[in-house]
């Protein structure tokens, strides 16, 4: 249902920001790649020796498609640090969650290996997990994933990266672009919630 503005504001107080580590989600289904970045993901049990993880995907993006073919992701923390550690974070989140991977191989340009689950691991990450999917749920814009973890590794000794300390240092042109193609997205998302589309807004 949706709420008048004040209230929408104050959801978003609320909701926004809960989650501030920036993910790249990877897998592999056929021969198909793919990844994206997301700020859904977190833990999904409370069991240390057996752990999930959940993540949760729009049904508009390509690795949506292709994890719910495959049944299978890898999950990865980007690290923070020197310089060069940013840039390669930024890489990954500029690589992966700016532009859908429909009509070229995103994954392509990262140094990878493959991981138990067959999904790309990145290897400029801080650490990964990969998932083996047990239960999936139709949320109208989005499914949401739960996965037993199989595999994990820890690939670098750093801090972890927070999308607050990634915004300011991700360039202009590609916060502007990333913006664009968010409101293609949240539109994806009115209709399959069966709300009606919005316009961008015009520019002073
Ligand atoms: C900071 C950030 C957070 C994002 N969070 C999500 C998310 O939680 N779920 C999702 O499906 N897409 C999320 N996205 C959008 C996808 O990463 C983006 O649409 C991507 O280009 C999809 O690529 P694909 O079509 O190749 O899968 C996020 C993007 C950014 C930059």
């Amino acid at each position: 249902m949706p709420l008048d503005h004040d209230a929408a504001n104050a959801a978003d107080a609320v909701l926004s920001g809960l989650r501030p580590y920036p993910v790249a989600i990877t897998t592999k289904a056929g021969e198909k790649l793919g990844g994206l970045i997301s700020l859904s993901a977190g833990s999904g049990s409370v069991l240390h020796e057996a752990p999930r993880v959940q993540i949760s995907l729009a049904k508009r993006n390509l690795t949506h498609d292709l994890v719910r073919e495959s049944g299978v992701f890898a999950m990865h923390l980007l690290a923070d640090g020197d310089a060069e550690t940013r840039a390669k974070s930024f890489a990954i989140i500029r690589g992966l969650g700016g532009r859908s991977g429909r009509d070229y191989d995103k994954i392509a340009e990262f140094d990878t290996k493959p991981g138990v689950t067959g999904s790309p691991i990145l290897l400029d990450a801080l650490s990964y997990v990969e998932g083996k999917i047990v239960f999936e749920l139709d949320i109208e814009e989005s499914h949401l994933f739960i996965a037993d973890v199989v595999a994990a590794e820890r690939l670098q000794r750093r801090p972890r990266l927070t999308i607050g300390s990634a915004w300011a240092d991700l360039g202009a042109d590609w916060t502007a672009e990333y913006e664009r193609n968010l409101i293609h997205e949240f539109n994806a998302a009115r209709v399959q919630r069966g709300l009606p589309e919005q316009l961008p807004a015009t520019p002073q």
